[in-house]
């Protein structure tokens, strides 16, 4: 039978001398304030005052204590931790405005910086162009009418009295679809949509057709094999040459501007008796033929200003003198056309007129180069900016 262990001093305990728990709690506070980060400091936590630290190894000793010694030791072991755990909260408040601090800074979101890193893109002025000719009818009650670019070699050529020896189909050299003998081509002209609206609807006809149109051209700064056109059918009772006149006169003032109007020059198209190629009031010179900064003088449009300043150096540079430029063709229908499609000429008869959309485009915009319309560089179309 053993008797007591009267060798046990409990206050000689190793982790309850009073400097073993003071050197503890100096080396939990200097851990403390070493810590320069929260991730730092919940592992100073787990070191110096967690389940396995010294300073809980020394309060669970106090309970095996004689309760003589336990108030004193309890006492100091109670003041080292207390002190231990006040230094943790202060460090960790410290710590965490820190990291607030710090968040704020780096997450910062500049709100005033640019949001809007993409191009917005534009519309091809193409497209807008060919919209607003079509507007430009469409607000005098006219339709606008569509036809495919893959067409039938009879609607493209024979239905508009351009038969198989007509030597004006040489004029339009023809992208054939293979086979050739399923007689099919992409068309060369907007044309076609006369014959195609005329075979599907009854006079009175009034149509626009906007539309891409193909020939096997050299691609050059004024030639593209493919290009467009806006082709106008006008098929009625009583229909003259006058109502033509009247139409393409308000067409080219809508493009050019007010006072800009068009004059007839005897032509030939097959489909069209008589035809006439349209020309425009130089928009620039305004018909005067004269460079607009040089003088100005009595101009193609009749009217007389003053006698002519210069002559070579003050033509103007974009009708090179001539007070007129070259728009397109137009003229009467054809009764041949007509009977083609079923229309009867006795009863009706019409107008018709094709004009070039990149020409248009390129006079309106001081364009130099065709290829500038086909080539698709960005900074082409956005500087027509976002027009609808
Ligand atoms: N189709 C003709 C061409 O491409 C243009 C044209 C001329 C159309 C006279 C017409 C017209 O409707 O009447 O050259």
């Amino acid at each position: 039978m053993s008797g007591p262990n009267t060798d046990y001093d409990p206050v000689e305990v190793t982790p309850l001398k009073a400097d073993e728990v003071e050197a503890a709690r100096d080396a939990a506070l200097a851990a403390i304030e070493s810590a320069g980060t929260l991730e730092e400091l919940k592992r100073v936590r787990t070191e110096h005052a967690g389940d396995r630290s010294a300073l809980a190894l020394a309060n669970r000793e106090i309970g095996a204590l004689p309760p003589q010694a336990r108030k004193e030791a309890g006492q100091r072991v109670g003041q080292a931790r207390g002190a231990v755990s006040k230094a943790l909260a202060a460090r960790q408040a410290v710590l965490e405005a820190e990291h607030e601090e710090r968040i704020l800074v780096e997450e910062a979101v500049d709100v005033t910086l640019p949001w809007d890193r993409y191009p917005a893109g534009a519309r091809h002025p193409l497209t807008t162009l060919s919209e607003r000719i079509g507007d430009v009818f469409v607000a005098m009650g006219w339709e606008i009418a569509e036809g495919p670019v893959v067409e039938a070699e009879w609607l493209n050529f024979d239905a508009l009295n351009l038969g198989a020896d007509h030597p004006a189909r040489t004029m339009q050299d023809t992208f054939w679809m293979e086979p050739p003998e399923n007689a099919i081509v992409l068309r060369t002209h907007t044309s076609p949509v006369q014959a195609r609206t005329l075979l599907t609807r009854k006079p009175p006809v009034y149509v626009v057709c906007p539309g891409r149109v193909f020939r096997t051209d050299e691609y050059d700064a004024t030639h593209s094999p493919v290009f467009h056109q806006v082709e106008g059918l006008v098929v009625d009772e009583g229909i003259t040459m006058a109502h033509l006149k009247g139409s393409l006169d308000h067409f080219a003032s809508s493009m050019f501007g007010e006072g800009i109007t068009t004059r007839f020059r005897p032509s030939y198209f097959p489909f069209t008796e008589p035809s006439a190629e349209v020309d425009l009031v130089c928009f620039v010179c305004r018909g005067t033929g004269l460079d607009p900064a040089v003088g100005t003088s009595v101009g193609a449009s009749g009217s007389t200003a003053a006698e002519p300043t210069s002559s070579a150096h003050g033509s103007c540079r974009t009708c090179k003198g001539e007070g007129w430029i070259e728009w397109g063709g137009c003229g009467v229908v054809n009764p041949r056309v007509l009977v083609a499609c079923g229309v009867d000429p006795e009863r009706y008869t019409g107008f018709a007129f094709g004009m070039g959309i990149d020409r248009t485009l390129m006079f309106r915009h001081g364009v130099e180069d065709l290829r500038d319309l086909f080539e698709g560089d960005v900074r082409f179309v956005g500087a027509f900016g976002t027009e609808i």
